[in-house]
């Protein structure tokens, strides 16, 4: 069984789109071990996504993870991380195929409703990092 990294950003918690998106998750085979509503410190952010620290984006994508409470949770089941990449869509809504979560609760680029890991090795780097917030 496979594992990937889902975060619920703040702006699907604000507009209370936990329990749907939710309920899409499951609806698609996957089991959700670990929930957890937490709003991030900078550090947490930083590291999470420290390979976009060069990019221009980078500091307001900080600022917006770290503006409110998230839902980080782990996933769980058959080809967890692209079953979950197909739900998501696209990272910009406005290219997100219908029916998937970003097409249906995203409001921009940047506040894109959710987020999940892309690849088995990121899967394994952003569980460590979350991890602590379990305990
Ligand atoms: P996410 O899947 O969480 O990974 C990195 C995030 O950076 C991405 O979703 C977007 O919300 C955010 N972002 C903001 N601006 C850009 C951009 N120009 N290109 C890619 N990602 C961006």
């Amino acid at each position: 069984m496979e594992k990937t990294l889902c975060i619920i950003k703040p702006d699907a918690v604000k507009n209370s789109f936990v329990e749907e998106i939710n309920k899409s998750i499951k609806s698609n085979g996957l089991e959700i071990i670990n929930s957890k509503q937490i709003q991030l410190s900078k550090k947490i952010a930083e590291d999470f996504y420290s390979e976009h620290a060069e990019r221009p984006f980078f500091s307001e994508l900080v600022e917006f993870m770290t503006s409110d409470f998230s839902v980080v949770q782990i996933l769980q089941g058959e080809d967890a991380i692209s079953t979950y990449r197909k739900l998501m869509g696209a990272t910009n809504p406005e290219e997100a195929e219908e029916g998937t979560l970003r097409a249906r609760f995203a409001e921009s680029l940047s506040k894109n409703a959710v987020h999940g890991s892309d690849s088995a090795d990121s899967a394994i780097r952003e569980i460590d990092i979350m991890s602590k917030i379990f305990d």
